[in-house]
Order: C-alpha cells, then structure tokens, then sequence
C-alpha cells in the first residue's frame, strides 16, 4: 500500500493509472476506520482495480463550536486496516494541501442541503460537496462508495455528481450496525458507557416504526409521534428532527409508501447521532 499526501503526486498517480486502463474506485473518510468504512472498501476493492482510501478530516464542514478539534484521528491503526482490506493508495492529505492559502472556491448545491442536518448546521453539506468534488477531481475515480448512513449527505452528492456532469458511478452502501442496533461512527467513541446505552433508542425507535408500517400504519404523524417517545424515554436525549421524508426530495411525505425513509437526529449528551431507514420491509436496507 502507498501512502500519498501531495495533492500533485496524487493526481499523477491517478491519471497514469487512468492512461493504463485500471478502474479507480474511491472511498473518501474522515478515518478513524470501523466496520463502516470497511464495507465500503470491501466493495470498492470488488468494484475497481485501483482502490484508493481518501482520509481526511475536512475543516470545511464542521461548524464554529463543532468538533473539529477533537474528532477522533488514528492514522497508524487506519493505515493498518487500509492495508488488511486491501488499500493500494492511502491518500492522506494536510489542510494546507486541500486548502492552501488563497483558497477561494465552494461547491453548493441548493435545495437538499437546507433541511434536515442542512438546518442547523449552515454550511456542512458546502464544506462537504466542495472537498467531495475536489477528491473528484484529484482522484478521478470511475466509482465512488459512500455509506446510506449519512442518507442526506449521499443525496446530495448524488444530485452534484448529476448537476455537474462528473463522470463518476456513485455507489451508496448499507448502513453497518453494533450487535444492539447502533449505527456504527467515529462519532460513538464520545459516549459514555451510560449514553452508549442510550444510545441504542434510535435504531430501537426505527424498529418501532417499521414494525407498525408492517402492521399496516402509514400516517407519518402516528409514526413519527411513537419514534419521539421511544427516544424521549432516555435521559440524555434531545431531539433535534425525527422526520418521515421522500427519499427524492427530502421532503416530508404524506402518507408512507415505498419511497418513505425515516430520519432522526439526536443529542445524547454532547454527541450528535444521526441514523435512518426505508420503512418498508421490502426496502430494508440496514
Ligand atoms: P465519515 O464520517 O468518515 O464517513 C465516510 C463514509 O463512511 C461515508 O460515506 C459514510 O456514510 C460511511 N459510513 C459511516 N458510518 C457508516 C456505517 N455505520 N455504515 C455504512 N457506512 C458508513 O462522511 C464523511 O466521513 C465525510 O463527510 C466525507 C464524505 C468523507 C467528506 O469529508
């Protein structure tokens, strides 16, 4: 495995490979690697040739008072799994590289990116879809893996991939669980032991509501009101949107059908979990 941190050496060795015929595939993290990542990277190494592992924890989408400083970073034991999973580029780049000074450039897309994790974090999907498309651009990867985890985030790389003409396949992946039905994170090595227990009322929630939609419940009231209470039942928990939205659009549906995915923010303490499902059980894709 190689590991590249020059934006320059990158997308020379990229473009050779390209010139040579191998099919680039390109997971694109923030690292600090878990089961989740892993998936993706399984697949990507099965989807193309040439498997590059972008690791980068991107200052651009994290908001004044997020937690930038003190998310997790683990270059040793990341470049250790990379390699296990079969990695060929590990590309690792500084700050300084993606966004030298003088930097001046943004990627927006409108519309998806202003509701739900869009409203109360002005600018995340900006820093998000702008070093998205500079790893594009970098890499050139013919796919590109990303986790149905980040649901609204896929959605919108989606929609940019699209408005943009970038040739790139985009490849959305399972949403990887813990045994108990945690979304898997980086973000969880924040909880304590008490709010990892907490923690658990999310997926029991979306549970919940599956079962009803299964029993043939398909008022988005009904189904959002039982989720709300199932999480409202933990100390530590603060919601920030429980909505029922159309996969599409991201707007709220009126009444559940199979395009109908369920959508959650929660505090538990000072961490913020997100997690998500289609609500039918045909579509069940976590
Ligand atoms: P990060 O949170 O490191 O996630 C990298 C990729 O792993 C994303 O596509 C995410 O959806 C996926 N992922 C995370 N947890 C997962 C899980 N439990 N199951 C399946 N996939 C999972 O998302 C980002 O980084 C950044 O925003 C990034 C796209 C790299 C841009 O900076």
């Amino acid at each position: 495995m190689e590991r590249i941190e020059s934006v320059a050496q990158m997308q020379r060795h990229c473009l050779e490979a390209r010139a040579g015929g191998r099919r680039i595939a390109l997971v694109p993290t923030m690292g600090c690697l878990h089961e989740g990542h892993l998936s993706l990277l399984r697949e990507g190494r099965r989807r193309g040739d040439l498997l590059v592992l972008s690791l980068f924890v991107n200052p651009t989408q994290f908001g004044a008072g997020e937690d930038l400083d003190r998310y997790p970073r683990d270059l040793a034991g990341d470049s250790e799994q990379a390699r296990r999973v079969g990695v060929d580029v590990l590309f690792a780049p500084s700050v300084s590289q993606m966004y030298p000074s003088g930097y001046a450039s943004y990627v927006n897309v409108e519309g998806l990116t202003e509701v739900l994790c869009g409203a109360n974090r002005p600018g995340h999907f900006r820093g998000v879809t702008t070093v998205v498309c500079k790893l594009f651009t970098i890499v050139q990867p013919h796919v590109a893996l990303f986790g149905l985890k980040d649901f609204q985030q896929l959605a919108v790389i989606q929609r940019m991939t699209a408005d943009l003409n970038l040739p790139v396949e985009i490849v959305g992946l399972p949403i990887v669980r813990e045994a108990d039905g945690l979304a898997m994170s980086s973000r969880n090595s924040y909880l304590s032991p008490a709010e990892r227990r907490q923690a658990v009322s999310l997926s029991d929630a979306i549970a919940l509501a599956r079962g009803a939609v299964a029993g043939g419940e398909t008022r988005p009231d009904a189904l959002l009101q039982m989720v709300r209470r199932r999480i409202e039942t933990e100390p530590d928990a603060v919601i920030d949107y429980v909505r029922i939205c159309d996969a599409g659009n991201l707007q709220d549906v009126p009444y559940v059908d199979r395009k109908a995915v369920l959508l959650l923010a929660v505090h538990m303490g000072k961490t913020r979990l997100i997690d998500n499902s289609y609500l039918f059980e045909e579509d069940c894709l976590s």
